[in-house]
């Protein structure tokens, strides 16, 4: 550390002040121009470079900096390795919902050695946006509408993209995102406004966050939302009172792309320079390819607007991360490497594990799956059906559809040869052909038993693109309903990177899979379900409208003075109550549901700790007991109530999981503890508080259900 300190002091020293701006700005080598951009960098103009894939390309930029540059200082390159590299793993979303973070760990394990075997140094991971909105296209990236399993899952990720050891013998290093509260974007709507409470903030959006520091993340990148009109990159508050001052991190602060410049349409900022100028103050480290700190920062520290130890100290953080990667030591990458590395069969065995555990079984009536093996004829339908590309999700980046494996390669694969599979897509994803209801239709009738794989495309979530309507795009919903039409059963699996809309189906369809965008194991894993080869374990994370009009829906809402619970106020004549109408209050499917081929029932709840001390430990255990005819895995859920503090609090917030197998007949009696410490939130002094009194107490199999029972927290 000392040593280090030296050295970034040594290089310091020795730096101009444009050389020192360098080190704040991270190009786009493809938007400049391939010969712009090492123009930069040899003139030591860029400390980083983003979206740059594969060895032999970022070793010849690396090549530029250490040896044409005057100082030497190698790049950091950062890119979008968001759920696997060529290895494409679940979305992020589908990965929460296997609540095993011990298994997302692997996976972002494995998603970090192919990345560093080709070059990649910096992952722009995990994105830990809590959000309650499907709308918004990027909850595909996040771990759902909890911030308690955030935290694990943000834990997870970090530790598994971070820890050593990898092949290239360098370091990756992760970079929690987007800083902050970009999850609660009004609406739905990416980029949009955001304005929430601070207690809201502390309590809701940044706990992910922290989680992700403590676990040792040493970079972050700062929103492109305002926050009560403020937006996150030139925002003090969040930068240096809560993320420095408070939290204590000493690593660099990354804007989102263009997220500088782009305060002058938020109309923060007047121009460019005054942008570089509040971004700068604010603790933002580096630019992401705005040009605004090239541009303008030497004149803002020559007219005496920004201090020169402001710029000394955002560089100092970068070399210190260069340094600690070792990427002196190493800047360049063995261009073989990667070859033996991407894809690996361990890999492609591992994403089959994580993807089977994501898919969450919805519906599965009078036991319609899994399916009989020895089926002679099933028909195969949907624009999903035979897919390799749309399976990839999101920011699949250098994923390539011929890594994947589609339901229809699945199913051949599984099935016996004589198993007929008649499959007819019988609608495009979007509804720009006429569909073909008749021919899917009729291939349903011939079969006998209808599988249909709807759903969204890749390009329907992520980033720019939330959707007002959830409903199943295009002829998808007339598809379903012509195959249901032919009163041949139907199994449903779904396709999509955000809880759809479907109360139709939930309703008229026996048998509902949700598969979301799984990756390029994603047909093998659906097969696996279908035939019942694997038994599904997975539970939502994000809770399922009934219909738009109920967003945002989620589990751990406040009561309100006139909760839908109780009787209502009588005002005037009639009850008055928080309620639609016209719409329930409670979503089609609950946050931590899923179904499982066998049943599990929850007996005795044990409180041990009727009363437990601000320091104590909470212990309850409920004995779970599989009492159907498989094994299978069950996620037992713990949530509490604090009845009474003095600022309100939701009717349930999440505490503790754990996964367990049983097999068919065993109980199990499964014990949390939960420390006490970690009931807290931020009161009315605006302090992380745990409020001595009373609090309820479940475990169950989704936030909707459990057994209960009560404690007391005593001062
Ligand atoms: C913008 C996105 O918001 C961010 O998540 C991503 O890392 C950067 N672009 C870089 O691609």
């Amino acid at each position: 550390m000392q040593e280090q300190e030296v050295r970034v002091e040594a290089l310091l020293s020795e730096m101009t002040l444009a050389e020192k701006i360098g080190q704040m700005c991270q190009i786009h080598v493809g938007t400049l121009g391939w010969p712009q951009g090492e123009d930069r960098i040899r003139r030591g103009q860029a400390g980083s470079v983003l979206t740059v894939y594969g060895a032999a390309k970022i070793n010849q930029l690396q090549r530029i900096a250490v040896e044409e540059s005057r100082l030497g200082i190698p790049l950091i390159v950062g890119n979008d390795v968001i759920h696997g590299y060529r290895t494409i793993f679940p979305i992020p979303l589908a990965e929460s919902c296997t609540w095993d973070p011990g298994l997302v760990e692997e996976a972002a394990r494995i998603a970090a050695e192919e990345a560093s075997a080709d070059g990649t140094g910096w992952t722009f991971a995990p994105m830990v946006d809590v959000c309650r909105d499907p709308r918004w296209g990027r909850i595909a990236e996040g771990s759902g509408e909890d911030p308690f399993l955030g935290e694990a899952m943000a834990r997870a990720r970090v530790h598994g993209f971070e820890t050593g050891d990898l092949a290239s013998g360098r370091k990756l290093v992760s970079c929690p995102k987007h800083f902050a509260a970009y999850g609660a974007a009004e609406s739905g709507k990416d980029y949009n406004t955001v304005d929430i409470s601070e207690r809201t903030l502390r309590d809701l959006y940044l706990p992910p966050f922290r989680a992700a520091f403590d676990e040792g993340a040493p970079t972050v990148m700062s929103a492109f939302n305002e926050i009560a009109g403020i937006p996150a990159s030139a925002n003090g508050f969040l930068l240096h009172t809560v993320l420095r001052r408070e939290w204590g991190f000493r690593g660099v602060v990354l804007s989102d792309w263009n997220a500088i410049a782009e305060l002058i349409p938020h109309g923060c900022a007047a121009n460019l320079k005054e942008a570089a100028e509040k971004s700068v103050l604010a603790g933002v480290d580096m630019d992401m390819v705005s040009d605004a700190y090239h541009l303008h920062l030497a004149d803002l520290v020559n007219e005496g607007r920004v201090p020169l130890s402001v710029v000394d100290q955002s560089v100092r953080r970068v070399l210190r991360l260069k340094l600690g990667m070792g990427l002196f030591e190493r800047p360049y990458v063995d261009e073989s490497l990667a070859g033996q590395v991407i894809l690996r069969p361990a890999y492609r065995q591992k994403a089959l594990e994580v993807t089977q555990k994501s898919m969450v079984l919805l519906k599965n009536s009078g036991g319609l799956l899994p399916l009989a093996r020895d089926l002679e004829r099933i028909a195969l339908i949907g624009p999903l059906a035979d897919d390799h590309h749309h399976v990839l999700g999101c920011w699949y980046r250098i994923g390539r559809d011929q890594d994947a494996e589609s339901v229809l390669d699945g199913l051949r694969a599984v099935l016996p040869s004589t198993t007929e599979v008649i499959h007819v897509p019988g609608c495009d994803l979007e509804g720009r052909e006429r569909p073909d209801l008749e021919g899917a239709a009729r291939a349903a009738r011939a079969a006998g038993l209808a599988v249909l794989v709807v759903g969204e495309g890749e390009h329907m979530s992520g980033e720019a693109h939330s959707r007002a309507y959830l409903g199943l795009p295009g002829h998808q919903q007339a598809l379903a309903e012509a195959v249901h039409a032919t009163g041949v059963p139907v199994v449903a699996v779904l396709m999509s990177g955000r809880p759809l809309v479907i109360p139709w189906m939930a309703e008229h369809v026996p048998a509902i899979l949700q598969a979301w965008h799984g990756g390029i194991r994603t047909g093998r894993a659906v097969a696996d379900i279908l035939t019942g080869a694997t038994n599904p374990s997975a539970k939502l994370t994000a809770s399922w409208p009934r219909t738009e009009g109920q967003i945002p829906v989620y589990y751990a809402h406040k009561n309100t003075g006139r909760p839908a619970t109780g009787a209502g106020t009588v005002q005037f004549d009639k009850p008055h109550w928080s309620i639609y109408i016209d719409e329930e209050n409670e979503p089609l499917f609950p946050f931590g549901y899923g179904l499982s081929y066998t049943r599990f029932e929850y007996r005795a709840l044990a409180v041990e700790t009727a009363q437990v001390g601000l320091d104590g430990t909470l212990i309850v255990s409920a004995a779970i007991a599989n009492t159907g005819d498989r094994p299978g895995d069950e996620i037992v859920q713990l949530y509490v109530r604090d009845r009474v503090g003095s600022v309100t609090r939701p009717v349930k917030e999440l505490k503790g999981f754990q996964r367990v197998s049983l097999a068919p007949g065993e109980e199990r009696q499964v014990r949390f503890e939960v420390p006490v410490q970690r009931l807290g939130f931020h009161g009315l002094a605006m302090e992380y508080a745990v409020e001595p009194g009373d609090f309820s107490v479940w475990v169950g199999p989704n936030a909707a259900e459990g057994l209960e029972g009560a404690f007391a927290v005593i001062g």
